[in-house]
């Protein structure tokens, strides 16, 4: 099998995490907080170790201000509920994830927010001065997807930073935590939303909102109740994490998650880097050498992330992904990619894209043969057309 959605979720994951998961699970398996006794402490230590590891990694001051939660959706659904109040102006950007949009746009047709979606040119990325223009007195948070999930296009987040000032600055950074440098502090970041399971390679079950310290005093939690802490008290704990992290947590994926947090730091993050993009580097001239094969996004590897979505002119995109993977066993993410937004901008919806997402794992055999077998069907139109495709 070789497997291209690595933007979806990374696979195989980096060494070692199965084997912690199950440590975990064997044993260990307490609650964290919850218990005095040496399994107890243990399961906290495992907490603790993936608090301060992405603290570390993203340059956030304070480990106690990185919460986690069950995936980046509802770190964002954390963030825009518990942010914004009646009346606040939102701005977002048209290439968002409808983690985001979805939110969003509730809140907006609930009469609750303004929202101004900022259009990004069709590779990807805004303008900067288009948002300094819809920047107004009550804007009170600037939304940002650092890169795009359909077209891989990685938005100038130091720049958006600095020219956002004082108004807040949410990041979702599902396509680059762990694998393009985000810097909490200097990047003026004040609330960072990270996964766990995708460039960092570790278990699905861990995401997690970074919130800048003094911000949990106006950031209200989605859900309330048992923290281990304070349990005298009714109401719930103000003060960070236990603010925001209530019930038990997922200390199996957050043990896989310190090995592969481990994994990434001790190989780097630029080797990393290097590899998938020479990947995307390979895969991109190939793709323009297939007749009629149409790539989207960014033209280069300049600030891109490791996914491609391509189009090929008169042939359904779900008959190819399905014969890609029925055929020659490639597996590969066809669609919208809960992204519609992205999908207008790019000029590719309703009818979608085939993405293709090489990870670190990944092999230059593997891409020849991706590429050998998309040529292989392309040229088998009759086997591929559809009538709503032409
Ligand atoms: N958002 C993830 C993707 O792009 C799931 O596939």
């Amino acid at each position: 099998m070789i497997y291209m959605d690595n933007a979806a979720t990374s696979f195989p994951k980096a060494p070692g995490v199965p084997e912690a998961v199950a440590h975990y699970l064997s044993d260990i398996g307490a609650s964290p907080g919850r218990g005095g006794h040496q399994l107890g402490r243990q399961a906290s230590g495992i907490v603790q170790e993936a608090r301060e590891g992405i603290a570390r990694f993203f340059n956030a001051p304070e480990a106690r201000h990185v919460v986690f939660t069950l995936n980046l959706t509802e770190a964002i659904n954390l963030a825009l509920n518990g942010f914004l109040r009646e009346g606040d102006h939102v701005v977002t950007t048209s290439v968002e994830h409808n983690a985001v949009m979805r939110p969003l746009r509730h809140l907006e047709k609930d009469h609750r927010i303004d929202l101004t979606v900022l259009p990004c040119h069709a590779e990807g990325c805004i303008d900067l001065q288009d948002l300094r223009e819809e920047i107004r007195p009550d804007t009170a948070l600037v939304v940002i997807n650092h890169a795009s999930n359909v077209l891989g296009s990685v938005q100038p987040l130091g720049e958006i930073g600095k020219l956002v000032e004082d108004i807040p600055l949410l990041v979702d950074a599902a396509q680059t935590g762990g694998i393009i440098p985000i810097d909490f502090e200097a990047y003026n970041i004040s609330m960072l939303a990270f996964s766990g399971h995708k460039s960092f390679m570790g278990p699905p079950g861990v995401g997690g909102l970074i919130i800048r310290e003094g911000l949990e005093r106006r950031l209200e939690p989605l859900i309330r109740g048992g923290t281990g802490s304070r349990s005298e008290d009714e109401d719930q704990p103000d003060f960070c994490p236990d603010r925001y992290e209530s019930g038990t947590p997922n200390t199996a994926g957050l043990a896989g998650f310190n090995k592969a947090l481990a994994f990434v730091e001790s190989t780097g993050t630029q080797v990393i880097l290097r590899h998938e993009l020479e990947l995307m580097g390979h895969l991109l001239d190939g793709l323009r050498q297939i007749d009629g094969v149409q790539v989207h996004g960014p033209r280069g590897l300049q600030n891109r992330v490791p996914l491609v979505s391509l189009s090929v002119k008169g042939v359904d995109n779900a008959i190819l992904g399905q014969l890609l993977w029925q055929e020659f066993n490639i597996a590969t993410r066809v669609g919208l990619h809960c992204s519609p937004a992205a999908h207008l901008t790019a000029g590719t919806y309703p009818a979608g894209t085939v993405r293709l997402s090489p990870g670190y794992f990944s092999t230059e055999g593997e891409v020849n043969q991706v590429l050998e077998a998309i040529a292989s069907v392309v040229t088998l139109p009759g086997k591929v057309s559809s009538p709503s495709s032409s």
